[in-house]
This record gives C-alpha cells, sequence and structure tokens, in this order.
C-alpha cells in the first residue's frame, strides 16, 4: 500500500493532475466528503487529507510515504528523514514583506527602525531579516496576519501573496520579495528504499507531467 499526504483546496486541486498523469485518481473530492482517507482507482494508493503543516509530519514518521508540501511548509519544518526530489511547480506564489499603505518601509530600513514583524513563517522571516541586517520583533501568528498592521499589532508582516487580492483588499502594499514559492513532492526515505518498486514511477510520472505543466 502506497499513502500520499495531501492537504484540501489549492494544493489538492493542483496535484488531481499530476495524480492522473500518474494513473491515481480518487475516489471522493476532500471539498465534498469528510472522509480523510480516501481510496483511489488503483488498489494499491490512498489520499490521506491533513493540514498543510502536518503534511511533512505524516511523511516524517512515514504515516504517508509521499506528500505534496509547499515549500513556505518545509522551510519552517524540520526537514530530517524526508527526501524532497521534485519541484512540482505547482502551487506557486511569492513570499512577501507587506506594510499599511502610506508606511514608509524603506525610510524606516534606512534609519534602522526596529519593526514588529507579524507572521507565520518565523524561521523565514528571521533569516531573511538578520541577511539584511535588520533587527526586528517577530510577533507569531497562526493567519490573518493582514490584520496585524492594520490593528497596530506589528509594523509589517511576511506573508504569501498570490494574486495581490488579499493585500489589496486591506489596504496593504507588498514592498519586499523574499522568495518565490512553489509545491514539492516529499518522499519518506526509509519507504523509498522499501517499496522502491512501487514509489519511483510515481517520482517519474510526476516529473513528467510537472515538466509537461
Ligand atoms: C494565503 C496568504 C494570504 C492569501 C494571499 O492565505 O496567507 O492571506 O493566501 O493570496 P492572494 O494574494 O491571492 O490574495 P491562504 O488562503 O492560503 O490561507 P491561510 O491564511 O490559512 O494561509
Amino acid at each position: 500500500m502506497i499513502t500520499i499526504a495531501l492537504s484540501k483546496g489549492r494544493i489538492f486541486d493542483d496535484t488531481v493532475p499530476l495524480l492522473k498523469a500518474a494513473g491515481i485518481t480518487a475516489h471522493d473530492d476532500p471539498e465534498k466528503s469528510r472522509k480523510l482517507i480516501l481510496d483511489t482507482n488503483r488498489a494499491d494508493v490512498k489520499l490521506v487529507i491533513v493540514r498543510a503543516s502536518d503534511v511533512p509530519t505524516y511523511v516524517q514518521y512515514g504515516a504517508a510515504d509521499l506528500g505534496v508540501a509547499g515549500k513556505d511548509v518545509l522551510l519552517e519544518t524540520d526537514s530530517m528523514g524526508l527526501y524532497q526530489p521534485l519541484d512540482l511547480n505547482i502551487g506557486k506564489c511569492r513570499m512577501m514583506v507587506a506594510v499599511r499603505e502610506g508606511f514608509d518601509y524603506a525610510a524606516a530600513v534606512k534609519r534602522g527602525a526596529r519593526l514588529n514583524v507579524a507572521t507565520k513563517y518565523v524561521q523565514v522571516a528571521r533569516e531573511h531579516f538578520a541577511q539584511k541586517g535588520m533587527h526586528v520583533n517577530l510577533i507569531k501568528l497562526y493567519g490573518s496576519m493582514e490584520l496585524a498592521p492594520l490593528t497596530g499589532l506589528a509594523d509589517a508582516i511576511v506573508d504569501l501573496v498570490s494574486t495581490g487580492n488579499t493585500l489589496k483588499a486591506n489596504q496593504l502594499i507588498a514592498v519586499e520579495e523574499i522568495m518565490p514559492i512553489s509545491s514539492r513532492l516529499i518522499v519518506n526515505r526509509a519507504a523509498l528504499k522499501v517499496k522502491r518498486d512501487q514509489i519511483q514511477p510515481m517520482i517519474d510520472a510526476f516529473e513528467r507531467a510537472a515538466q509537461a505543466s
């Protein structure tokens, strides 16, 4: 049996065509069903639906053999025991620094102000500002980061930006790109050794599909 961990939403939707290319079709749609374990057309493959930030954990412990996780999630997780063979070229967005419209970020940086920065991505933010030689107070949040500059909790946020609509709707502007983000295939190293005959062809099919898209 091969178990693949996926999260609902964008990652699941973007992974469906890749699974299809590997000859795998889920029997249920996780947006419609409350099932957390989905059977597929292949008796030897099942999908487990977990929170995006939990995908690496399931794969690390071998509860899932493979998974699809955003680079944003992987950078915040200890990736011991994880093999990351492929950038799937899906779930593309950018990790950005954003501030309230009218906040002069460049001037604040120039005068060496110690900014309060709210984010779910503490590791990425810490490294980014350290590289710039900036001292910041990082405030850990679990979602709706856009609210932080609007309520005075923070001067800036570090968050994912895709269409830019969320920033715009909250009168925020992106002032700095930290890195491009996309989703990766992750594989449990031990499972790859033991079940290579089943897993390697899947990796190859994902690779071909990712390159073609
Ligand atoms: C992400 C991110 C932004 C939004 C950006 O949140 O945190 O809030 O998407 O997308 P946009 O530029 O297209 O508006 P997501 O919807 O993934 O939910 P989350 O807050 O749970 O991370």
